[in-house]
């Protein structure tokens, strides 16, 4: 890990040169002119990667343009970081990890979630080819399971179901993909190492408390209720690979890392939406997903609102007011986030998943107090 004096302009230039290649490359897209020779500084580890993701075909323009935009607001929030933290060496060091995104700082997802993301982007696929290739991975077959059979699906009187196939059929792509994320994010979740599980932790339980509310929020914003959950689920991911490149560069330089006052917050706050959006592209989460998460706190991403993001932004502000017990003004909310949907059309919506959430609160804080102490 370097912690050299280079100007961080040249070396973030540098690392997002690298990092556009071996993105590029991860993409199956055309490296730029001028920069052919780029993947010869590339580990073992990160050809690998590079080698698994050389069959998917390019993306098209809008969503490289997109990525590229996401790109940016990473590289400026970093610059921004840098500047105001990057004397502190252990800043400088941990800034530049991330800067390079190479494959430790996104890792791609274990066990047939690939895959599955991969042919859930293409144009025909067959529910028994999903069933087929889900059947191989227990913990997603058994998410799979647990969806379609879940209240919201079993409320319209469907009968339980143990088929794969027919589960697949039954959520539909989206439904899929929510299956997958959930298992690709508690697996990948919690594992910063210690002195930040326990934040991670936090975090990870915002997320799932998000999930539930993003769905009943979804057709308030025209969305459907499965890629509602997906992205409440996913929207902090940013967070948790934030905190796992601290503990990584922790290791390498074995060292316990001392931050200046402020920066673990601000470099919180500035880089998980970019992070948890470039995360899902990788993934191969669809672009308006990427975006979504890129954008949830719906300021200064320069990238264009949409349904999704308005959806989770509205969601996850709920959920911190039924967590820390706090009153938010809608109309605050509202204007806050430069909300497009109609607020009053919203209103029952918001009553109702507040009510839910609610009670969810105080069934964990009994389930808690009832625990036996450890
Ligand atoms: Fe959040
Ligand atoms: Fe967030």
């Amino acid at each position: 890990m370097s912690s050299n004096s280079a100007p961080l302009g040249s070396a973030l230039r540098e690392a997002a040169r690298r990092a556009k290649n071996v993105w590029g490359a991860v993409r199956g897209m055309e490296a730029v002119p001028g920069q052919e020779g780029a993947e010869e500084g590339l580990t073992a580890a990160e050809e690998a990667s590079v080698e698994r993701r050389r069959d998917v075909s390019s993306p098209p323009e809008e969503v490289v343009s997109v990525r590229e935009e996401v790109l940016k607001t990473f590289r400026d929030r970093l610059a921004i970081l840098h500047r105001q933290y990057g004397k502190a060496p252990h800043v400088d060091a941990l800034l530049r990890d991330l800067a390079q995104l190479h494959p430790g700082v996104i890792r791609q997802p274990a066990g047939v979630a690939p895959q599955v993301l991969e042919m859930l982007n293409r144009e025909n696929y067959s529910w028994a080819q999903i069933g087929a290739v889900i059947e191989k991975d227990p913990a997603i077959a058994q998410a799979l399971l647990n969806h379609a059979n879940a209240d919201w699906y079993e409320g319209d009187g469907a009968p339980p179901l143990s088929s794969l196939v027919a589960a697949a059929r039954r959520v539909g792509s989206k439904g899929v993909m929510a299956s997958v994320m959930t298992v690709v994010l508690e697996r990948g979740a919690i594992r910063p190492g210690a002195g930040l599980d326990a934040v991670a932790r936090m975090v990870w339980d915002h997320m799932v408390r998000v999930a539930p509310i993003a769905r009943q929020f979804a057709h308030g914003f025209g969305v459907d209720p499965d890629s509602g959950f997906t992205l409440g689920l996913c929207h902090d991911a940013g967070k948790l690979l934030f905190f796992e490149r601290v503990a990584e560069v922790r290791k390498a330089l074995r060292a316990d890392l001392k931050f200046p006052p402020g920066f673990m917050q601000a470099a919180l706050k500035q880089l998980h939406e970019p992070l948890g959006g470039l995360a899902a592209f990788s993934w191969g989460m669809p672009p308006d997903f990427a975006a979504a998460i890129a954008s949830h706190h719906r300021t200064g991403s320069g990238l264009p609102s949409s349904p999704l993001a308005e959806a989770v932004y509205a969601a996850e502000r709920l959920d911190l007011m039924v967590h820390a017990d706090r009153h938010v003004d809608l109309t605050q909310l509202w204007n806050d986030g430069a909300m497009t949907a109609p607020m009053d059309r919203f209103l029952p919506l918001w009553e109702q998943a507040r009510q839910g959430a609610v009670a969810r609160e105080l069934e964990e804080k009994r389930r808690k107090a009832e625990a036996p102490m450890a």
